[in-house]
């Protein structure tokens, strides 16, 4: 459950970090699952434009480890509890950002595109991450504007050249703004941390030219009210299957992490 405080800090800064969350062992299953399926040609797995992975979407549906994760009480429970009402799948992302090749995530509102594109209702949906690899400053982490949730959607322009994947990015005028009320965080770490943040919340991440990679998992839960009324886009990244999550218990993943390698023994 989250704290008095915790509650307190998403609602007034738009997002929350929770480092060391998941243990080194699950993020070692997850890490290996990632890996696995970059390697994979097909079309959930979006590439850069060097060919290098940059996302893989609904990677729940096809990868048990990630299935489990998109289950796993600790990501569904601090979300049910903001929303206070049971919460389904609107989105899975593993995003890669390569080492030396991950390309840059323009400034941009998730809600903004769930709304014009999905015909999602409210901003009643959250992103909750976690990091696969450590997390630095120098690595392409993921930048939040704080307080910027509170400006409701921010008009946005559909960008589809200067990176693989189409978003609705923000102008400069208007991030310049929001950054001299609220300024920029970037929360870094070990793997294993949680980060979640609104909808609305500002934000992007510059492009990665180190040798370290930067994955981190991307669930978005949505309210099972707020179910999307206008899909346009794949079912595969905007999901229409609105069935309530029921999580697993707390030591699933390890669990599964387990047989599978007394298996492969
Ligand atoms: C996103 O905004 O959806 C992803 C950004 C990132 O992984 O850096
Ligand atoms: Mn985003």
């Amino acid at each position: 459950m989250l704290t008095d405080a915790q509650l307190k800090q998403f609602h007034e800064e738009g997002y929350l970090f929770l480092p060391d969350t998941f243990r080194p062992e699950e993020v070692a299953i997850l890490r290996e699952a990632a890996e696995d399926i970059y390697t994979e040609e097909r079309p959930e797995v979006w590439r850069e434009r060097s060919g290098a992975p940059r996302t893989a979407f609904a990677a729940h549906l096809y990868n048990e480890s990630f299935g489990l994760l998109g289950r796993h009480p600790r990501m569904i429970h601090p979300v049910e509890q903001l929303f206070g009402e049971q919460v389904y799948m609107h989105q899975y992302k593993v995003n890669a950002k390569a080492s030396f090749t991950g390309d840059v995530w323009q400034w941009h509102q998730d809600y903004g595109t769930w709304a014009r594109d999905d015909g999602m209702p409210e901003p009643r949906a959250m992103n909750i991450a976690v990091f696969l690899d450590e997390v630095m400053p120098i690595n392409g982490p993921l930048m939040l504007v704080p307080r910027s949730h509170t400006s409701g959607v921010l008009a946005a322009e559909h960008d589809t050249t200067t990176t693989s994947y189409p978003l609705w990015t923000l102008d400069e005028d208007t991030v310049t703004k929001l950054v001299n009320e609220g300024g920029i965080v970037a929360p870094t770490g070990k793997p294993g941390g949680l980060l979640l943040f609104h909808g609305n919340l500002v934000h992007g991440s510059a492009g990665n030219i180190t040798p370290y990679p930067r994955k981190i998992v991307y669930l978005t839960l949505n309210a099972v009210s707020n179910y999307i009324r206008t899909p346009t886009r794949a079912e595969w990244i905007a999901h229409t299957d609105f069935s309530p999550i029921i999580p697993t218990d707390d030591d699933a993943l390890l669990r599964y992490g387990t047989k599978f390698k007394q298996a492969a023994e």
